[in-house]
């Protein structure tokens, strides 16, 4: 249950800001020399993924100090039970190294297992969508809602790849072909958190990845749900941040897009 919703209001106004002071922090460092650290052959983080993710846990601590945090770079700390922040403190890394200028921050309050609100900001477009669970989904204060577009033909799609995709490109690589066949176009823009803000605000009709994490999708999901989308996982059961599979559209191209992703004889 989102807990009383005074409260709920003032965390809500703490992300918005706290997500454009670690905005703020990725449009300074953009321009600079980065420093690369690898995680994986293709997984990288900079120096403003750490800054960015430092800067949001010490407001998150000082604010509220009993509160849980799941953050990408440096884990869990606390609890999963209760009140958790969930963040990705630069969506797009590869994009930002690369000087592709396409990446946000995502900041997501969890409580007792519901995500309450959710808050994705876009430094170089200055976009903020925010979303409270019952309140409706936002881009800069403005109430946004999903496409009304029902045919895949006419439908414009967004997805991404896993940092693995080397090691394990099936069955991404077949459910891309698939889906290339079928729809107006698919973009892939390097930012998970940004399609999902996309499908809530009409401009994709819909996204679907696999192999994300809570902090790719946290803030994402409450936008699209919030917005009047739909979101599950591949086979149309209810999605949860702590799978793997995500498909996220306006509702009316979800049952094609199940139909879509189906692959026989290959698993995830
Ligand atoms: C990545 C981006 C990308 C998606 C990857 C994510 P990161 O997050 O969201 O669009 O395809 O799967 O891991 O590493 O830039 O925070
Ligand atoms: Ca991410
Ligand atoms: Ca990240």
């Amino acid at each position: 249950m989102c807990y009383l919703r005074s409260a709920v209001e003032e965390y809500y106004t703490f992300a918005i800001e706290i997500a454009k002071k670690a905005g703020e922090i990725l449009l300074d460092l953009y321009p600079r020399a980065h420093e690369i650290h690898y995680k994986g052959s293709i997984n990288i983080v900079t120096e403003a993924d750490l800054k960015s993710e430092g800067l949001i846990k010490r407001a998150i601590k000082e604010k509220y100090p009993d509160h849980n945090i799941l953050a990408e770079e440096s884990g869990l700390e606390g609890r999963y039970e209760g009140f958790k922040w969930i963040i990705d403190p630069l969506d797009g890394t590869t994009n930002f190294a690369h000087g592709f200028p396409w990446f946000c921050v995502s900041i997501a309050l969890e409580v007792d297992g519901e995500i309450c609100l959710g808050v994705v900001h876009n430094p170089i477009f200055k976009e903020t969508f925010s979303a409270l669970k019952g309140k409706g989904a936002f881009l800069n204060d403005r109430p946004i809602k999903v496409s009304k577009n029902e045919q895949m033909l006419k439908a414009l799609l967004a997805t991404g790849f896993p940092y693995n995709i080397h090691e394990q490109p099936e069955p991404v690589v077949s459910r891309f072909n698939k889906v290339l066949k079928l729809a107006r176009g698919i973009r892939r823009a390097g930012s998970a958190a940004l399609d999902l803000c996309y499908v809530a605000c009409g401009r994709f009709d819909g996204f679907w990845e696999e192999r994300l994490y809570p902090w790719d999708t946290a803030a994402g999901l409450l936008l699209v749900e919030e917005a009047g989308g739909m979101v599950t996982d591949f086979k149309g059961d209810p999605y949860s941040i702590y799978e793997k599979e995500i498909l996220a559209t306006n509702g009316l191209i979800h049952k094609a897009m199940i139909d879509i992703l189906k692959i026989r004889d290959l698993q995830t």
